[in-house]
């Protein structure tokens, strides 16, 4: 069974086709005979899946190419993405090739950030490999590289021509990191569709459990709340603002306690409890509901409390140079009830530091 979600971006819309062994499967990638691709994928990812795709695409008569990067957030820098931009030129690849990034966030971030600028821009295709991945940075177009002083702060908008996602994939996925993915999809429930809130409170079990339904049905509407999203604000003012809840309180734990210690996912879990604080503060939002979207996260094996070893007053210093911070005032997501979300400017400091030691 496949879904396929059409991100509507006028000439630049694109497919998303999700299902099982499309790596498989040559159509949903929107090539054809004779053209030429560079695959970027990294030193865990292609041991498991690169070969197929190579084998596939050949014998379809697609010349492939590959490039291995290290794995991690921390080679998502300047040196990887010249290191794909070389791999196109040492393989004399032209304007007309396709550059398809096989992995997780970092993988098609940075690699995407390479097709935009290889030649002026080429042709890209996004094989997400984590769930994270499947259900976020799929729809969207952002793609970036981390700077020694911020992370994501180089990039580009840049739209694939299509988006494979194989669930077959999650199977290799550790658990932790299929976890710190449903911390997004927990995300879309609370800021934008209450029923969808209630469906994963009936099947995040299934979810862990890589049920292939229930999995298609989660990324496909993941997907497509996003693309709604982006399509009515494409170039992020405050529509797109509310993908952010929890970010910032969770970028300052990532910060501090450095990128990979918690992961991204765990570190949302984690700031969107410390949003929803903030919003009963305010008087925006009930304990009830901040107790189901705690449930829920829970149940998803995330974190819900607050890393012990960071101290309160360390939150503040990241949270103000977080990039959606607009001129030292204090810009934050708060949940208003499950399935609304609303920003808000100027919330003062001391509600920031009761909504940290609450959670
Ligand atoms: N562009 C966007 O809109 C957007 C959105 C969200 C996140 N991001 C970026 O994505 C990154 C995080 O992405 P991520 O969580 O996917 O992390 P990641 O790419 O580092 O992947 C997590 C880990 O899982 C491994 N892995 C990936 N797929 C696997 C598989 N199928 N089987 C086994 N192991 C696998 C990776 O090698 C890595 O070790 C961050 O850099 C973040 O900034 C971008
Ligand atoms: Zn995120």
């Amino acid at each position: 069974m496949q879904k396929i979600l059409n991100v509507a971006l006028a000439k630049r819309s694109y497919p998303i086709t999700i299902g099982e062994n499309l790596l498989s499967e040559f159509q949903h990638f929107k090539l054809q005979a004779g053209q030429r691709v560079l695959i970027a994928t990294n030193e865990t990812i292609a041991p498991l899946y690169l070969q197929t795709l190579i084998d596939m695409l050949e014998k379809h008569g697609i010349k492939t190419d590959s490039v291995v990067v290290p794995d991690g957030e921390q080679y998502k820098t300047m040196e990887t993405w010249n290191t794909i931009l070389t791999a196109l030129l040492a393989h004399n690849h032209t304007r007309s090739s396709i550059l398809i990034a096989l992995g997780g966030g970092v993988i098609g971030d940075v690699a995407g950030f390479a097709a935009s600028a290889y030649q002026r821009g080429i042709k890209f295709i996004q094989v997400p490999t984590t769930l994270l991945s499947q259900v976020d940075s799929s729809v969207g177009g952002k793609t970036a590289i981390n700077h020694p002083l911020g992370k994501n702060m180089i990039g580009a908008f840049y739209q694939p021509q299509s988006v494979v996602i194989d669930l077959h994939c999650l199977k290799t996925l550790p658990q932790r990191e299929l976890s710190a993915g449903l911390a997004e999809v927990i995300k879309y429930g609370i800021i934008l569709d209450p029923e969808f809130f209630n469906w994963l409170e009936q099947h995040i079990e299934d979810l862990l459990n890589l049920d292939v339904n229930a999995l298609s049905y989660c990324i496909y509407h993941c997907c497509e709340l996003k693309a709604k999203v982006v399509a009515a604000d494409e170039t992020e003012q405050d529509m797109r603002a509310i993908l952010n809840l929890g970010h910032t309180y969770g970028h300052a734990i990532e910060a501090e306690l450095g990128y990979g210690n918690w992961l991204h996912g765990e570190a949302v879990s984690v700031g969107m409890l410390m949003a929803a604080q903030t919003a009963k503060l305010l008087g925006k939002l009930t304990q009830a509901d901040i107790e189901r979207i705690k449930n829920l996260l829970i149940r998803a094996k995330l974190p819900v409390n607050r890393p012990t070893t960071m101290p309160i007053e360390s939150y503040l210093p990241h949270m103000l140079r977080d990039k959606k911070v607009l001129s030292g005032q204090l810009r934050l997501v708060v949940p208003t009830k499950i399935g609304h979300a609303e920003v808000m400017d100027g919330i003062d400091k001391d509600v920031v530091f009761q909504s940290i030691q609450l959670t």
